[in-house]
């Protein structure tokens, strides 16, 4: 996470790869606290549970999420993940988006992201998504 905010973020973010956002400190505003990256993607729906759908659909890749280990347990993972859910919905109104997704870097990411209410894929159990209609809810819920 560290040598790709360092080495690689700025350049895909120069060619619209990829956008990343970037939380710091009001006591150090040159450090870098936490951040994450976010694009577009396409999922397959193959171990979705509900409605029929096509066979892939739209949708918004949280590409990186991660919060420096001097930052980690005061909130800031939470704020920067509600963050990225207010910009997926803020675009799905003018966008089509089915989801928002994440790949889960281990067990423990899993968890943060279960915990939040992202569905682990049957087929890919690294695979983690939220359909747009829970991620107003949960947006929703923490105002
Ligand atoms: C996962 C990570 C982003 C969490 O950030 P954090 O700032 O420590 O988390 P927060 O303090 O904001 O926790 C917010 C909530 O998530 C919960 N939580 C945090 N980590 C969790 C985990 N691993 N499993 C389950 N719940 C977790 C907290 O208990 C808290 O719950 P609450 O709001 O009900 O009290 C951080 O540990 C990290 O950067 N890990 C390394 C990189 C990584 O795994 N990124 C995930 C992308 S694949």
């Amino acid at each position: 996470m560290n040598s790709w905010l360092r080495q690689t973020a700025r350049q895909q973010d120069d060619k619209d790869l990829i956008k990343v956002y970037v939380a710091t400190t009001a006591d150090e505003p040159t450090k870098i606290a936490g951040y994450y990256a976010i694009n577009t993607t396409s999922i397959l729906t193959e171990g979705m549970v509900g409605q029929k759908l096509p066979t892939s659909v739209p949708a918004v890749l949280l590409a990186r999420l991660a919060v420096d280990a001097s930052y980690k347990g005061q909130g800031l993972g939470g704020y920067l993940l509600m963050n990225a859910l207010e910009l997926t919905t803020a675009t799905a109104e003018q966008i089509g988006i089915r989801c928002i997704v994440v790949d889960a870097i281990d067990a423990n990411a899993g968890a943060f992201y279960k915990h939040y209410g992202f569905e682990q894929l049957t087929t890919d159990p690294d695979r983690f998504v939220m359909h747009l209609q829970t991620v107003r809810t949960a947006i929703q819920g923490s105002v």
